[in-house]
């Protein structure tokens, strides 16, 4: 497939910041990503370029997916969606820690190499070393010819668009959506059902639509980000699905308002970060309604025992938090990628109300293209 870049052109749109086109571009952008891939015929998608037949794809023991920053963050939902749908063992590295660790490299592990821009060193000189040594490396990248689509084996294009703000958002949202159908893929070769394909198919393709609802609440993320901006820190929880969420939003607050954001898994809290729970350091706690609600419901307990402030993106209101942003529900495996969006319009509003470079936060490059 080829992407029409020129229908998003690079002038603001009647946005104040790239951030907020870019932000407010997502549902257009996934159903970019999904359009011309979904085969309702066997409950699949085609990924073009992948160059992994049917049997290669089956003889793929690991998964281990290398990126960034943001592109990192994303790997790390794509790595639970591979492990879900396609039952293979997947795991997502910062790249740069990857490469100077001498890493064992195996014959039958499929490297992944995520980035938006395709340009960053590391990710780059990670996938340069794995070609060295006889691996297969595959591409999960947005910007078409970029260094690290050549160098790759094969792969798929995010689609997302040209993305200017050095805060990645449609980007993160679009990847994830690309590990969706990278799973699905690979798990209609090996051992998911055509119903559960189907399932997947379906919730992918209500997720424009859910991602239009979640911005048309600017408003009220507007009025919470202004609740929340006296904050010194602010600590950021989710349990499996929920913590690269957690992560994910915790890296956008920081980046673009300069507050201190921490990330934790809530299971977490008690063996250390509990201690800094205090008034003038709220949570953002996600409880997707999954089979580890009640757990999530425990952690904002202990957090409230504190005295700490909660800010709950959840499916429900949540009685033990502050205040909710309610997202609709998708199926389970998908809910990630909606999770994150309106933190993504939180960290907007915040850094906005204080006046921050939002385009261009203080010491930050688009792309990292040096070592
Ligand atoms: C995202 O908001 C960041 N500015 C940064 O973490 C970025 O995701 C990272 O540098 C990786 O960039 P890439 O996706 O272009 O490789």
């Amino acid at each position: 497939t080829t992407v029409e870049w020129e229908a998003e052109s690079y002038d603001m749109g009647g946005h104040d910041t790239y951030m907020h086109k870019e932000i407010s571009e997502q549902a257009d952008a996934v159903d970019r990503v999904l359009r011309g891939r979904i085969d309702d015929r066997f409950s699949t998608v085609h990924l073009g370029g992948l160059n992994l037949d049917a049997r290669e794809a089956r003889g793929v023991r690991r998964i281990k997916i290398l990126g960034c920053g943001t592109s990192y963050h994303a790997g790390q939902i794509g790595a639970q969606l591979i492990e879900e749908l396609a039952r293979i063992p997947a795991d997502a590295e910062p790249a740069s820690e990857f490469r100077y660790r001498n890493p064992v490299v195996d014959p039958d592990t499929l490297y992944v190499a995520v980035s938006q821009s395709g340009e960053t060193y590391d990710v780059l000189a990670a996938v340069q070393e794995l070609k060295r040594k006889g691996a297969r490396v595959l591409g999960v990248v947005n910007v078409v010819g970029s260094a690290i689509a050549r160098e790759a084996d094969g792969g798929t294009y995010v689609h997302a668009g040209p993305e200017v703000c050095v805060v990645s958002t449609k980007c993160f949202t679009n990847t994830v959506v690309a590990f969706a159908l990278l799973a699905l893929h690979l798990g209609r070769i090996r051992d998911l059902s055509v119903a559960d394909g189907k399932r997947i198919i379906d919730g992918l393709r209500r997720l424009p639509e859910q991602i239009s609802e979640i911005l048309g609440r600017e408003d009220e993320i507007k009025r919470l980000a202004a609740e929340y901006a006296d904050a010194k820190s602010m600590m950021f929880i989710g349990r499996v699905r929920g913590y690269p969420v957690a992560r994910e939003a915790s890296l956008k607050l920081k980046e673009v308002s300069y507050i201190h954001a921490e990330a934790y898994p809530a299971s977490e809290l008690k063996h250390g970060p509990l201690a800094l729970i205090e008034p003038a350091m709220p949570t953002v706690a996600i409880v997707p309604d999954d089979d580890l609600l009640e757990k999530n419901r425990a952690a904002m307990e202990e957090i409230k025992a504190r005295s700490g402030r909660i800010l709950a993106v959840a499916h429900q209101v949540q009685e033990k938090a502050d205040h909710t942003i309610v997202v609709p529900k998708n199926e389970n495996e998908l809910d990630p990628i909606l999770m994150g969006i309106p933190l993504q319009l939180f960290a907007y509003h915040t850094a906005l109300a204080m006046g921050r470079d939002i385009d261009k936060p203080r010491n930050l490059a688009k792309s990292v293209t040096v070592e």
